[in-house]
């Protein structure tokens, strides 16, 4: 097939060069001119384990090509995915701007055939139909053309194994002929197919989000509870998760969940159900608990350090990824920053992003060392596997003072106390 995808981001760009993999045709359109011209040289922009690789791949096969002109792109298409993004608006909702010019010049652009349209974008319920209406308003009278909702559920840091091995694929559509377009396509992809309607298809995507976002919510609920009785939260959540039903996965006490998706889903959710007159306190919880494990940190750290140099281990919101988008360790640097700390961080990969915003107000190492040298305390913000299995007496060195906030439980508290480190972690006394 000839598909198209519109958007380069962590779910455009992983789609993109996946599809092309398999052989078929893909355009990429992007906005952006230079950025562009970079993906076209190679450069995926983002980093995403092995993204980069199965880019220079197919563009040496010619499998996939890079335009800014929607003109070059959709006449010859069967599928176009829309992956652009739904940032939130200030209300909560879902920002739609991009999604809806980017449904007008599809429209635009059709051909006579038939096209699948189908949004991967994480979109609120009923926006699939206004697509819809947009595009049918803009095509030429003789084209045709039906909507599907596709959602995505990769992760970033694997999201090349997470779109080949997806656990689900979840088809919304009142078309059965854009049904059978997106099966056949998505043929050497394994994972269970949910073929539904667009609002099904809609709401699966955002519960999905939100229900992992409640597990973090609900691990460091009983981190509070633990914090103030002596009981350990990873031994208390261990016993939880044997239990079948429940599960361990996704019960990770911290310092909280951030990314592009998470703390936008919930929110735009909690928006659906007001708009909807729907008793959404559960997911106010969630996000007011996911403000609290920050402010607890913080409050740590304000009252447990013994200077004001703080080394920070770790800028991006998880590990494997440069994505700093609501970021936890940005909320806690910042609070520390208002309050007169000074900050040395390192991320293996989400520096540069970093610099865009903080330049000039935090100190960058270069490796995991060099970031505690003189520093008052450490504070471990993500748990990339670098920091998992440092040399510790070499950190009790090069610290001021032997002085560790663990954000993400990645340390033994017993042994972190033997070795003579005032640690200080979620959940565990
Ligand atoms: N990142 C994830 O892990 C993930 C997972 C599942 C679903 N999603 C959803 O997928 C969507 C995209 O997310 P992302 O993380 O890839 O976003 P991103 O910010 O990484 O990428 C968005 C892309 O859209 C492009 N874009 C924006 N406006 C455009 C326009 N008018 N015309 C053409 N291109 C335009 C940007 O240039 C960029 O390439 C969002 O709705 C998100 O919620 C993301």
């Amino acid at each position: 097939m000839t598909i198209t995808v519109v958007g380069h981001g962590y779910v455009g760009l992983v789609t993109a060069c996946v599809f092309a993999d398999f052989g078929n045709k893909v355009w990429v359109v992007g906005h952006t001119k230079e950025k562009i011209n970079r993906l076209k040289s190679g450069d995926p922009i983002i980093y995403e384990p092995g993204l980069k690789e199965l880019l220079q791949k197919n563009i040496k096969a010619k499998r996939i090509f890079f335009t800014s002109d929607f003109d070059k792109a959709v006449p010859e298409s069967d599928v176009i995915f829309i992956g652009v993004g739904t940032p939130p608006k200030p209300t909560g909702e879902a920002d739609l701007t991009a999604v809806i010019d980017v449904a007008r010049s599809i429209g635009k652009n059709l051909k006579n055939s038939f096209t699948v349209v189908s949004c991967k974008s994480t979109v609120p319920l009923g926006t699939n139909k206004k697509l819809e209406v947009i595009i049918n308003k803009h095509k030429p009278s003789k084209a045709q053309f039906a909507v599907a909702s596709c959602p995505e559920f990769l992760r970033e840091g694997t999201a090349l194994t997470d779109t080949l091995h997806p656990d689900r694929i979840v088809i919304g559509s009142e078309s059965k002929k854009a049904i059978d377009y997106l099966l056949e396509l998505h043929k050497p992809i394994g994972g269970k197919r949910v073929i539904t309607n667009l609002a099904s298809a809609e709401l699966i995507k955002y519960a999905s989000n939100s229900i992992l976002a409640t597990k973090i919510s609900f691990a460091n609920l009983i981190s509070f509870y633990c914090e103030k009785s002596g009981a350990d939260v990873e031994t208390v959540l261990d016993g939880v998760g044997l239990d079948r039903r429940t599960g361990r996965s996704f019960l990770y006490p911290g310092i909280g969940y951030g990314g592009s998706c998470f703390p936008k889903d919930v929110k735009a959710l909690l928006a659906i159900g007001n708009d909807l007159k729907i008793n959404t306190n559960l997911l106010k919880a969630v996000e007011d608990i996911n403000e609290q494990v920050k402010d607890n940190m913080i409050a740590k750290i304000r009252n447990h350090t013994k200077g004001k140099n703080i080394a920070v281990l770790g800028l991006s919101f998880k590990p494997e990824t440069d994505d700093i988008r609501e970021a936890p360790s940005l909320y806690v640097i910042n609070k520390l920053l208002e309050g007169g700390y000074k900050i040395k961080a390192y991320d293996p990969e989400a520096e540069n992003n970093v610099k865009k915003i903080l330049d000039g107000k935090i100190d960058f190492a270069k490796d995991v060392y060099s970031t505690m040298e003189h520093a008052d305390a450490l504070f471990i913000a993500t748990e990339w596997n670098e920091f998992r299995q440092m040399d510790l007496k070499k950190v009790k060195k090069l610290l001021n003072h032997p002085v560790i906030f663990d954000g993400r439980n990645i340390y033994e508290t017993k042994a972190m106390r033997k070795m003579g480190f005032e640690y200080y972690s979620v959940g565990r006394v």
